[in-house]
């Protein structure tokens, strides 16, 4: 349904996205995951006709993006990071307008916007001024906007960014119930709204896909890796303590707290706590940790060290 190969775009010196490739299945719910300035939102406006590439293809529904945007736009419905909200026209007007500049038969316009305001509940709303709504409220209209059209593809820029946690669950239980009727990718650099909402993640670092599977299988990734965080009574160095122990595989901290991973074995548990009570330092914590989605992506997008 979307296929993206070896888009690269350059804002002059910067490689905002490079050499991007992937492809989607229909009904696929994709959440594309990365920090501040990975390249989501670029590849975004790409996928979605509003700027082009620097280099590379993008197609939705087997149409390329540049050479049919109207075949492309049709199918698409788009949330930008900004909403496009006209704040000094009323809910209704403003989502049969959308419809009815995305073409939507005459015959199904007043339809179609009902139902768009009943997925996102503005029914209460309906008959007010943009302008005067909550953000959230507004980013609701921004999410019925995209849908109103029942395109096949939605692509949704960080949605729930800025809203309180209770809009936040409500966005994201909207999103649960368009699977199933859409394609979705949704961006984000939330790691709980992917495990939320997704079925799949793409990982994007600087402009680069660093990962790309199922929610399921990146969690597998770190598994036969297990950690275990120490908290000691005083300070003692504990990565050349542990530098020749078999198993260990890193051990990060400093002073009186530390994180040691070793592959998944019970002597080499053993082995790590045996050195811990002979260094003496004093044991205050031993604690294992489970490994999970956010440590892969905090491995993949800032390396071992985590965030600075
Ligand atoms: N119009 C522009 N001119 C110059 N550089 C830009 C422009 N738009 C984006 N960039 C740069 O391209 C890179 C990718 O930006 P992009 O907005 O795609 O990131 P993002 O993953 O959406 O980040 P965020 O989570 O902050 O929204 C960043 O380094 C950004 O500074
Ligand atoms: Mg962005």
């Amino acid at each position: 349904m979307v296929e993206v190969k070896d888009l690269c775009k350059n804002y002059g010196p910067v490689h905002a996205i490079d050499h991007v490739t992937f492809s989607l299945k229909k009904g696929d719910v994709v959440g594309f995951l990365g920090p501040n300035g990975a390249g989501k939102s670029t590849t975004m406006k790409i996928i979605t006709g509003f700027m082009a590439p620097t280099s590379g293809e993008a197609r939705v529904a087997g149409f390329d993006v540049f050479e049919s945007p109207l075949e492309v736009k049709k199918r698409i419905g788009y949330l930008p990071e900004v909403p496009p909200v006209y704040t000094d026209m009323y809910v209704r007007d403003y989502l049969t307008y959308v419809a009815q500049l995305k073409r939507v038969e005459s015959s199904h316009v007043s339809a179609w916007v009902d139902s768009a305001i009943e997925k996102t509940h503005l029914e209460s709303v309906a008959n007010r001024l943009i302008g005067v709504l909550s953000k959230g409220f507004r980013q609701r209209v921004g999410i019925a906007q995209a849908l109103v059209s029942r395109p096949d593809v939605l692509i949704l820029d960080e949605p729930t960014v800025g809203l309180d946690p209770k809009q936040v669950s409500e966005i994201r239980d909207l999103i649960k119930q368009l699977k199933g009727e859409h394609t979705i990718i949704l961006s984000t650099h939330i790691l709980s709204e992917v495990q939320a909402v997704c079925d799949q993640a793409i990982i994007i670092n600087k402009g680069r896909i660093v990962a790309e599977d199922t929610i399921d299988n990146l969690e597998q990734l770190e598994k036969g890796t297990s950690a275990l965080k120490v908290r000691l009574r005083k300070s003692c160095d504990l990565k050349s303590l542990f530098s020749s122990v078999k198993g260990v595989q890193s051990v990060q901290g400093q002073e009186t707290q530390w994180e040691i991973k070793y592959s998944g074995e019970d002597v080499v548990h053993d082995e790590i706590l045996a050195q811990l009570v002979q260094s003496r330092a004093g044991v205050i914590e031993f604690l294992p940790k489970r490994m999970d989605l956010e440590d892969v992506f905090l491995k993949l997008t800032y390396g071992q060290e985590g965030p600075a």
